[in-house]
């Protein structure tokens, strides 16, 4: 019988399925849903860096909020929701701890490392086994240098790091100008584990109502090809777990992931498309594959289709469709 024990950030996970932060990750009656259906871990849906620093504000009895980098936001946000959504969020992740036994990831929606990170403490008092920094600045400002929107990522990380005793993983995109190199350099940082890839908002036009509307909030499995790549490139060398994140939507998806060399794999837009429930076919077919490939545990074959494991070290460098632009 196979044993999908995963150990993910030091934390011991019954498997590698985890919830991504989602909308059925922000209330306790999904998260006892996934628990029932099996998943490993569930990251809870992410507290934004503005609403912490809100309520860091609030405390601190700054009415006209002074000293925050963000003056801006509050012309956008109601104050007293953002300050409400702190406590809610921390009673989350307590009322969640209390309501299953697996593993619960805090996170965070952050743009800096300036001064929400003390908050860091009340999300571990609160009960999270690991914090997760869901982290993306769109490189839209072309006067901006592209060491200094790098050196972003490296300040939040390091201003975690100091106050964290619990294991930090940062969740971000592909939008840097020298992807590998900053995947490499990110997991050299003393981070327990990066996530590749969030997924956005996109924008899209309706070409009818001549407007610019949103694009498809759900991912579809097609998607997959690209935190393949770069998992399956870099987790010979990266220095901390692997956490695939887009495209996965079922059991093959997953094992591809592990294949590659990811050490768990999130799931969100397959749990809106196809229910919960989805969750157990996924830890089904991944032990149904395993016993058919006579696989017992998955460090058996995690990587075995990396970089390093495969014997053709250019199917991920490979770029373009040679042969079929050449045929036709
Ligand atoms: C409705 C919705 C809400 C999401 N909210 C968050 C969030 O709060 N924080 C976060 O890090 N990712 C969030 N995500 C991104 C997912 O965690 C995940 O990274 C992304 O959807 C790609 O995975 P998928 O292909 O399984 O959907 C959200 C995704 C969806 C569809």
């Amino acid at each position: 019988m196979a044993d999908l024990k995963t150990n993910y950030l030091g934390l011991n996970l019954k498997n590698p399925l985890i919830a991504a932060s989602s909308g059925l990750t922000n209330s306790v009656k999904d998260i006892k849903e996934l628990y029932d259906n099996g998943v490993g871990a569930i990251v809870i849906k992410s507290i934004f860096e503005e609403e912490i620093i809100a309520e860091m504000n609030k405390s601190l009895n700054q009415t006209n909020r002074p000293g925050t980098i963000y003056p801006e936001i509050f012309d956008f946000f109601d104050i007293s929701d953002m300050e409400d959504s702190v406590s809610l969020y921390l009673k989350l992740i307590s009322n969640a701890k209390e309501a299953v036994p697996i593993p619960i990831i805090g996170s965070v929606n952050c743009v800096s490392g300036d001064e929400w990170p003390v908050f860091v403490d009340r999300i571990q008092e609160a009960g999270a086994d690991a914090i997760e920094l869901n982290m993306f600045i769109l490189p839209s400002d072309m006067t901006r240098p592209k060491e200094d929107f790098e050196q972003v990522y490296f300040n939040a990380v390091e201003a975690v790091k100091k106050v964290a005793s619990i294991p930090v993983a940062l969740k971000i995109s592909y939008f840097f100008s020298n992807l590998g190199q900053t995947i490499q350099k990110l997991s050299e940082t003393g981070i327990q584990g990066l996530v590749l890839f969030n997924r956005f908002y996109s924008p899209d036009i309706d070409i009818n109502k001549m407007q610019v509307v949103p694009s498809n909030i759900y991912s579809s499995n097609a998607e997959l090809t690209l935190p393949l790549r770069w998992i399956g490139m870099l987790s010979p060398t990266a220095k901390c777990d692997l956490s695939a994140s887009t495209g996965v939507h079922t059991a093959e998806d997953a094992i591809k992931m592990l294949l590659a060399g990811a050490k768990t794999v999130q799931v969100a837009s397959s749990f809106y498309h196809n229910g919960i429930k989805q969750a157990s076919d996924i830890i089904s077919g991944i032990e149904s594959w395993m016993d058919k490939k006579g696989f017992t545990t998955i460090d058996e074959f995690r990587g075995k289709l990396s970089s390093k494991g495969n014997i053709n070290p250019a199917a991920y460098e490979r770029s373009q469709f040679m042969k079929h632009f050449a045929g036709k």
